[in-house]
């Protein structure tokens, strides 16, 4: 079995000037070709609760659930490395419950790493999850567990700006190795990353970060535009498309021709 790039090699990969290029993924097929196009990192992001599961924010996933998509991811890939979301109640109570959780999702799982959204609060969780010998990447910013605790686009006061910039740092000290700063203003992003050693990995958040993360769903169309992804392909319109003709086809009674059946 190939071995799946690590944490430490993302680090140096970022130290050495390349933009670390990562995508969400929540089963086997989509996470095999995105691990084929050649992205570092695969994200289950806990954003699967509203991208695939029909939930209205992320608060609703279960560990179960982040298990189960992370195994599919497992199983459609063989080197990427992948980090799982910890989902929402799964590391808020204390770091020891935090530290069993984690356990349960690596040990069935295989991932290389997890996720935690927050700073501060935070910071003994994230040492206690290291403490299994689990790598970290930490969240700031816009954080969708942590409903409206800041508004997404209200611009940023000086307080606001120094108080991310000291997570960060606090973050990378608690032993994070790469952190995703989501919907931070471009030049806030920008002293973020000036201030640690380890990458920040933007979503909305400009160009100069250590390397960028959308959700799949987004690139591929299958959901509303929205004003931080670009979409690379209209797979939503191709699908309805598809389903239609088919719909019709049956309807007509074109499908099945007789290539279709056996004798
Ligand atoms: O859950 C998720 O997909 C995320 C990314 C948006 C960073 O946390």
């Amino acid at each position: 079995m190939a071995r799946r790039t690590t944490a430490a090699q993302l680090v140096a990969k970022s130290q050495g000037g390349e933009r670390i290029v990562c995508l969400t993924s929540y089963d086997a097929p989509t996470a095999g070709l995105v691990e084929a196009a050649g992205a570092d990192l695969v994200l289950v992001g806990d954003s699967v609760g509203n991208v695939v599961l029909g939930f209205p924010d992320t608060r609703a996933v279960s560990l179960d659930m982040m298990i189960h998509h992370t195994q599919a991811v497992m199983r459609g890939t063989r080197s990427v490395h992948v980090c799982a979301d910890l989902p929402f109640g799964s590391y808020q109570v204390s770091p020891s419950e935090a530290k069993r959780n984690v356990s349960r999702l690596v040990a069935e799982t295989g991932c290389q790493s997890v996720k935690l959204e927050g700073g501060q609060p935070w910071y003994g969780t994230v040492a206690a999850i290291r403490e299994l010998g689990v790598d970290v990447m930490g969240h700031l910013g816009h954080t969708p567990q942590s409903l409206g605790l800041r508004p997404s686009r209200a611009p940023w006061t000086p307080a606001e700006r120094d108080g991310i910039i000291e997570e960060a740092r606090g973050l990378e000290a608690a032993g994070c190795f790469a952190i995703v700063l989501e919907i931070v203003p471009t030049q806030v992003a920008k002293l973020v990353t000036e201030a640690v050693s380890v990458p920040t990995i933007g979503i909305g958040s400009g160009p100069h970060c250590g390397g960028q993360v959308l959700v799949l769903h987004d690139i591929l169309g299958m959901g509303p535009a929205l004003p931080h992804a670009r979409r690379y392909g209209e797979i939503g319109e191709a699908i309805r498309r598809a389903a239609a003709e088919y719909a019709e086809d049956v309807r007509a009674c074109r499908f099945p021709g007789d290539e279709h059946g056996f004798d």
